[in-house]
């Protein structure tokens, strides 16, 4: 089927089974060259299965993923991905995680080395290169695993939960700086969080999940212009586009009888 110019990655009618449980069902979403989207929905409703799939680690049950109209199902390799819990190796140094992608699959160059200590410098972990990841906050260590997917140098980043362990006051400093990274360096960008406001802030487009099966909800546009600052969290648009996204989440929560809480299926 013929691809629209500027869509970058295109999902098609993905389903994936688990055994007899339905955890994608019929997901279908074309994402623009640029785009940063980000995802909402209840734990369990198949946001990570989601990123499996689209990074080539879980081969779905069916449906087409195509990358710049090419098919990139079970192709590891095509997408960069920071996994929801990425984790560093404690005995590689900052420089070395940052490399990490390289050294797998061809080993490290001097030039690859240099490409991601420059990288680390301007996005301020410079003086750290040479630590190890115990001597990091839990901000910095977040940051270098970041890092390291971008270091992976592809056009398409997944990113799921980066920031989910971080005090809102580091995940606000967190957020602005990946956003000057995405403005700089034209990436396109799925994000997945459980912050109402984090994905309105980040976002393009919002699209919101529904668990039992895992599904595709509603797709919200965040027509709040760009560069955004903090105030535009108290915009008249942002607090209108927040109170639609929560009467969507909470209409669901209570569908499923329990009020302001979702029940991850068994
Ligand atoms: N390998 C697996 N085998 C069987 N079931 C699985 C497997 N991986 C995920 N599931 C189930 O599929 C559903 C979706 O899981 P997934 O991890 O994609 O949810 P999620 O939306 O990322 O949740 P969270 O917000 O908690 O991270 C869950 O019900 C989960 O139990
Ligand atoms: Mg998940």
């Amino acid at each position: 089927m013929a691809i629209e110019p500027h869509v970058k990655l295109s999902i098609r009618s993905l389903d994936h089974n688990f055994g007899s449980f339905q955890a994608l069902n019929q997901v279908s979403l074309d994402i623009g060259n640029g785009e940063f989207v980000c995802i909402l929905g209840a734990s369990g409703c198949g946001k990570s299965t989601l990123f499996n799939a689209v990074s080539g680690l879980l081969r779905p049950t069916s449906g087409e993923i195509l990358l710049d109209g090419q098919d990139i199902a079970a192709r590891p390799g095509q997408v960069g991905y920071m996994l929801q819990k990425d984790l560093l190796l404690p005995w590689r140094t900052v420089l070395g995680n940052i490399t990490l992608g390289a050294s797998l699959t061809r080993g490290a160059t001097r030039a690859d080395r240099e490409r991601a200590a420059e990288l680390a410098r301007h996005y301020g972990l410079g003086e750290f290169l040479r630590h190890y990841p115990r001597a990091l906050s839990g901000g910095m260590r977040q940051r270098v695993a970041l890092m390291r997917t971008i270091a992976a140098g592809r056009e398409v980043m997944l990113l799921d939960e980066p920031f989910g362990a971080l005090d809102s006051q580091t995940r606000i400093g967190m957020q602005q700086w990946l956003l000057e990274i995405w403005k700089e360096m034209k990436r396109t960008v799925m994000f997945v969080t459980h912050d109402v406001d984090e994905a309105i802030f980040l976002a393009d487009r919002v699209v919101v999940m529904l668990p039992r099966p895992g599904r595709i909800g509603w797709i919200i546009d965040v027509t709040i212009p760009r560069p955004r600052a903090m105030d535009c969290l108290t915009s008249e648009t942002f607090v209108e586009i927040k109170r639609r996204i929560m009467e969507m989440l909470y209409s669901q929560a209570t569908l499923h009888g329990v009020p302001g809480a979702m029940t991850v299926p068994a």
